[in-house]
């Protein structure tokens, strides 16, 4: 039988009120039989995926592995430069668009429409349940893309040892998706992860 770990994700004290448009997820459950060497040897892109939708269970475990709070002083799954924790994981599925509050493992909505449509630019992605936007600085000097790098990595690496399957994406309309957001003009979308079930 597969062990899991309960991770006290947030470190922190959720409201016993939980604000409107904040969506609480249950704390991030880890399979610690899984071996980095599984993971690495079976890591690989998905492009046939079924409707079947990802459940808030697997998204908080999704969403801690790309960049939750590992550390009781508040650091993250990754490394970002000085520290700065200058990514942002936006979730998009047909419940709307939230961004990924690491801090209270939660999801704070930032838009009631869902932005799937908007990644549809290939044929498979019309199945697909579920994307990370991964949202960082404009500025030269910074490290954003690696950020990402990072996070849609540990994305993949438990995917692929949980019977999920991912997809990288850059293929889609970032300034459309980022006036979506309404990203201030300092922050731009970097890539996108698709997340679903492999057809079957
Ligand atoms: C930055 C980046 C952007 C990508 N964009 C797309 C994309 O838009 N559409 C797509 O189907 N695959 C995309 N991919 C997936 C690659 O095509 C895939 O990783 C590559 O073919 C190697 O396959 P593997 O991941 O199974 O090893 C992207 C991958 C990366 C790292």
């Amino acid at each position: 039988m597969k062990k899991t770990m309960m991770l006290s994700a947030a470190f922190g004290v959720m409201s016993s009120v939980a604000m409107a448009d904040m969506i609480e997820l249950p704390a991030p459950q880890i399979n610690e039989d899984v071996t980095l060497y599984q993971a690495l040897q079976d890591r690989h892109a998905v492009r046939d995926f079924s409707k079947r939708p990802i459940d808030r269970q697997i998204l908080s475990n999704i969403l801690w592995v790309a960049y939750g709070v590992n550390r009781e002083d508040g650091r993250r799954t990754i490394p970002t430069a000085k520290n700065e924790q200058d990514l942002a994981v936006y979730v998009t599925n047909s419940e709307g668009t939230f961004l990924y509050n690491a801090t209270e493992n939660a999801l704070d909505k930032v838009l009631d429409q869902s932005l799937l449509p908007m990644f549809q630019t290939q044929d498979y992605m019309q199945n697909v349940p579920l994307v990370l936007i991964y949202v960082g600085s404009t500025a030269e000097t910074n490290f954003a893309f690696m950020h990402a790098g990072s996070a849609y990595q540990n994305v993949d690496l438990y995917a692929s040892t949980n019977n999920i399957g991912t997809v990288v994406r850059a293929w889609f309309d970032k300034k459309a998706v980022a006036e979506a957001l309404k990203l201030p003009n300092n922050q731009q979308v970097l890539v996108s992860q698709a997340v679903g079930y492999e057809a079957e």
